[in-house]
């Protein structure tokens, strides 16, 4: 998409944003409180970013934010359809809001992201909670000032769901989390049809940010003080490929690399098979790129590997993980495992622990497989008993916890740049912050390091985290 077709597009929605923000600020006359908005965040990093985006935009057009759902005037669930038990927690949520809004019709209820892009849940919104005063999906975010002041307007429910689009919308602002570190869409959607994933379906087809666009983005960000930046991809690895002038993941990355004021590149998610020699030598070369990558396996076993479409054998990840391991000596790898995929044999799962122990993993994260209707694993026999998954999962979590450890253990000793996050939660006299190999690390310090990069000695391995001394 051209910049000029984004700035219309930008301009449009600023009409209506000006027209809510009006009507905002009407309210704040009459009653001096200005209305509150509520916005709950499931799932990934890229909802993460949505979520930004939208609270950017509710506050551009006058709402002041709250953490409390209970008292807002306004509440939006960005939604995940990953897993079911991110479905039910949401249908669970819209119980309560039910009763919330009966007693307070005035509140303007909203949903938006993954899960909506569904048919059978938007049905289900129709039949059940057609309280919902404004819908819509992944592909039509930007549209939200239009949707609210429409439902303004008529008073009456707006529902906008599309089902493909090309449109990449430039210059969206958005209210970031933390000012140090931000993270940026370089693509959109995946064409991998994993057989177990909804992802394809809902956030459609690979749509790639020109290269041109990330940089100005990344440079306007480092302007304005963030050290780290992370680039957000269903599969950065297949990034560029679709561009008018393709570029390649490994080639954007050393353009990031040359933005002034970033000193920390981050960027998930990688697929393995994707992964090639021109980046693993990308990450190795840009000073700047940190030395930890997610590397989600799925599964040990080829033969599962193969029924889950992975495109990768047992063989070629753990060739691939020696490769990196070489080139990068010091990386941490973290990765993604689905347990009980239909048809897994006992066989198939120690595969698994094979190659947890085999690679030692900084971080792991499991999950029990979900049947997600629509999918092609939905259909496949012998789907695993509940009992059995769960088994398998906690003997995973013992294989995974070890390696954990192990990898923890190793840091002991080592001299970290920690980029400061936060006054530690549990106790205020010591800060929290990531290394650049991502591993959480708490120490004594005060607020004024937040958002510097300071280096710390490990001093104690509590396995999922670490304790250090400021040098
Ligand atoms: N069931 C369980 N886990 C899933 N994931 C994706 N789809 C499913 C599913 N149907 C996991 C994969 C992916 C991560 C983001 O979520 O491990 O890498
Ligand atoms: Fe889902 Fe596979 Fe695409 Fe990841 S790569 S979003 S697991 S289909």
């Amino acid at each position: 998409m051209q910049l000029d077709e984004s700035e219309d597009v930008l301009k449009e929605q600023s009409e209506y944003i000006e027209y809510v923000r009006s009507w905002n600020d009407e309210y704040y006359r009459k009653n001096n409180r200005r209305r509150k908005a509520f916005c709950l965040t499931m799932g990934c990093q890229m909802n993460a970013h949505d979520s930004e985006k939208l609270v950017g935009y509710l506050e551009d057009m006058g709402y002041e934010m709250t953490n409390a759902e209970k008292g807002a005037d306004f509440v939006i669930y960005n939604t995940c359809c990953i897993r079911a038990n991110a479905e039910e927690k949401v249908y669970g949520r819209l119980g309560w809001l039910k009763t919330y809004k009966h007693k307070h019709p005035d509140v303007i209820i909203a949903m938006c992201g993954c899960m909506v892009q569904q048919d059978t849940v938007m049905e289900q919104i129709r039949r059940t909670y057609n309280f919902v005063d404004v819908i819509f999906g992944t592909f039509n975010l930007y549209t939200f000032p239009k949707l609210l002041a429409t439902r303004i307007q008529s008073g009456s429910s707006v529902y906008d769901i599309w089902t493909k689009s090309k449109k990449i919308v430039e210059s969206m602002s958005a209210m970031r989390e933390h000012k140090f570190k931000a993270s940026v869409n370089i693509m959109y959607g995946c064409n991998n049809f994993c057989s177990y994933c909804i992802v394809p379906y809902v956030r459609g087809r690979e749509r790639s940010r020109k290269p041109e666009d990330i940089i100005k983005e990344v440079e306007a960000l480092a302007a304005e003080g963030v050290k780290e930046v992370m680039l957000l991809g269903q599969n950065v690895n297949s990034y560029g490929k679709t561009l008018e002038n393709p570029v390649s993941f490994a080639e954007l990355l050393r353009m990031v690399n040359e933005v002034d004021g970033i000193e920390r590149i981050r960027f998930m998610t990688s697929h393995p098979k994707d992964l090639s020699d021109e980046l693993i030598a990308a990450m190795r070369d840009c000073d700047k790129v940190c030395n930890y990558l997610h590397l989600p396996v799925q599964s040990g076993s080829s033969r599962v590997l193969e029924k889950m479409n992975r495109r990768y054998t047992k063989e070629k990840y753990l060739e691939l993980v020696d490769k990196i391991k070489k080139e990068i000596p010091d990386i941490l790898i973290s990765t993604d495992i689905i347990v009980g995929f239909p048809g897994e044999t006992e066989e198939d799962f120690k595969e698994t622990l094979d190659v947890v122990d085999r690679v030692g993993y900084s971080t792991a994260f499991t999950f029990l497989y979900s049947k997600r209707e629509g999918t092609p694993a939905a259909k496949m026999d012998n789907q695993i008993d509940e009992e059995t998954a769960k088994e398998r999962f906690n003997r995973l979590l013992e294989h995974v916890n070890s390696g954990v450890e192990k990898i923890s253990e190793t840091l002991v000793g080592t001299v970290e740049n920690v980029l400061v996050e936060e006054i530690n939660r549990q106790d205020k006299t010591m800060v929290t912050g990531r290394t650049e190999r991502n591993s959480l690390v708490h120490f004594k310090g005060g607020e004024e390091l937040i958002g510097q990069v300071v280096p710390v000695k490990i001093t104690q391995n509590k396995i999922f985290y670490l304790i250090g001394e400021r040098m």
